[in-house]
């Protein structure tokens, strides 16, 4: 048996300016983990060809697997990915109720593009092969595919939050996704809210949540322990000043990761214990995202305001508290992060998990990890400092106590986290979605 997994992101595209060709590695939780796994596992991988050089690449075979890629039409594009995916489906499952765009003109390019992606999988499948879909912008292809391959085992994992069935049913198309997704044989979600809010929409639209429940489970993305704990070992050097503090992070360029907030938090911080000027260096690091959608540019625009503002009342001739940067870091200088930050503040508004926590946790030396209630990940990461990311004052404390941590606590609660992401790790992952998708064909067998 052999894995076909299916995605939009790709794990690289291929670029080309000139006559020169480069490529362009991906950012995100989905691409950056499937990677590491299926250079570990094989098999197929079918992505979107997005890159401007991406035809000359449809199929790619690298050393232990291979990429399938999709080209989706410019029209398409706009509909099915800046559209449906990421103006109506990405704010609806982050509770963004005022962003929402409702547009059945969208959908119809959303259906159009999930019907692209099952061509290729028609294409790919050999008899025993598992199917595996991967989040919300391919959320009808279980049960296009059903229809397509009616034996063959389909799992589909969900890696974003999924809202309450109330909420939910405010989408025209819900009950149509609920049910594509309901055909998969293992339906997975990170945590274990997620799998109730799911059931709950199932028996809100159609009733049927006792057949399905069976096949739902939470089974959290683990990521690749030893690769970010031996990477990390390798820096040996940090490249901070060593009398200030280093709080970090790390985020896509969008409204769910609660930016703004943590800006209005510092900003607080510095206003009520003026004694921490030039003791910290705030390094908030935001790659580029989903940058033709428009949400997305007005936010940047008001995050880069608000950091001037900032920077401009607190610095000073030798210090600046908010060092920027907007853009796609090297391995190597996220590592020196992870290594040697003393904080990192990884605070969403919501975040299905959210992977930079435990790289964080893998790779750090002795690191505090301030973590949002609403994402994921710290629903298992015991030892970090959680807070409510619409509070300045409770952020402004968490970074106030981290600051001030004894040494000991700090390795301690360290320890308990190195233990939870090293156990459940990227392997753990893939084995115990294997177990579930084994026991699945057993039982279809029976
Ligand atoms: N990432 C990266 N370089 C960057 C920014 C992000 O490699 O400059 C990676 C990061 O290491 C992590 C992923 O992108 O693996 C982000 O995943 P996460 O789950 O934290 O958030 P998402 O972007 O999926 O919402
Ligand atoms: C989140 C989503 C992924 C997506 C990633 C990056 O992690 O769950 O499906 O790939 O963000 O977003 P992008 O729009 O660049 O694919």
């Amino acid at each position: 048996m052999s894995y076909i997994v299916v995605t939009t992101r790709s794990p690289f595209s291929h670029e080309k300016v000139g006559s020169k060709e480069t490529i362009k590695q991906s950012t995100g939780g989905v691409s950056t983990s499937l990677r590491l796994l299926m250079e570990k596992e094989g098999g197929t991988w079918i992505c979107w060809g997005d890159g401007n050089n991406d035809r000359n690449y449809l199929e790619e075979r690298l050393e232990n697997f291979r990429i399938v890629r999709v080209l989706v039409s410019g029209n398409d594009r706009k509909g099915f990915y800046e559209g449906y995916s990421n103006s109506t489906l990405w704010p609806l499952f982050h509770y963004f109720r005022e962003r929402i765009v409702y547009n059945s003109s969208t959908f119809e390019s959303y259906q159009r593009v999930n019907r692209q992606f099952l061509d290729s999988i028609i294409r790919a499948y050999s008899p025993g092969d598992t199917i595996w879909v991967h989040d919300y912008q391919l959320s009808l292809l279980p049960g296009m595919i059903r229809e397509a391959i009616p034996e063959s085992t389909v799992v589909f994992t969900w890696h974003i939050p999924w809202v309450s069935g109330e909420f939910f049913s405010s989408l025209p198309e819900s009950e149509q996704i609920v049910r594509s997704i309901s055909s998969a044989d293992i339906i997975t979600f990170h945590t274990s809210l997620y799998v109730r809010n799911f059931l709950d929409s199932v028996e809100q639209l159609t009733g049927e949540s006792d057949t399905v429940r069976p096949k739902v489970h939470s089974v959290p993305l683990g990521i690749d322990y030893s690769y970010y704990h031996k990477k990390s070992e390798d820096v040996h050097k940090s490249p901070f000043e060593s009398q200030q503090m280093v709080l970090f992070s790390i985020d896509r360029m969008d409204y769910t990761k609660g930016l703004l907030s943590r800006v209005n938090a510092i900003e607080y911080l510095l206003q009520e214990h003026p004694d921490l000027a030039g003791k910290f260096v705030y390094y908030l690091v935001v790659s580029p995202s989903r940058t033709q959608v428009w949400e997305y540019r007005v936010y940047r625009r008001e995050l880069e305001m608000r950091i001037g503002r900032l920077n401009g009342r607190f610095s000073t001739v030798s210090w600046v508290p908010i060092v920027y940067m907007n853009k796609r870091i090297s391995d190597q200088s996220l590592m020196a992060f992870y290594r040697f930050s003393q904080v990192a503040l990884i605070t969403p508004l919501f975040d299905g998990l959210n992977l930079v926590a435990k790289e964080f946790v893998a790779s750090s030396r002795d690191g505090v990890l301030i973590i949002s209630k609403f994402a994921g990940s710290s629903e298992y990461l015991d030892g970090a400092v959680k807070v409510n990311p619409n509070s300045r004052e409770d952020l402004a404390e968490a970074i106030y106590s981290a600051f001030r941590m004894s040494p000991e606590e700090r390795r301690t609660r360290l320890e308990i986290m190195k233990r939870e992401v090293s156990r459940h790790n990227s392997s753990w992952w893939v084995r115990r979605i294997r177990e579930l998708s084994r026991k699945e064909v057993i039982r279809v067998a029976e």
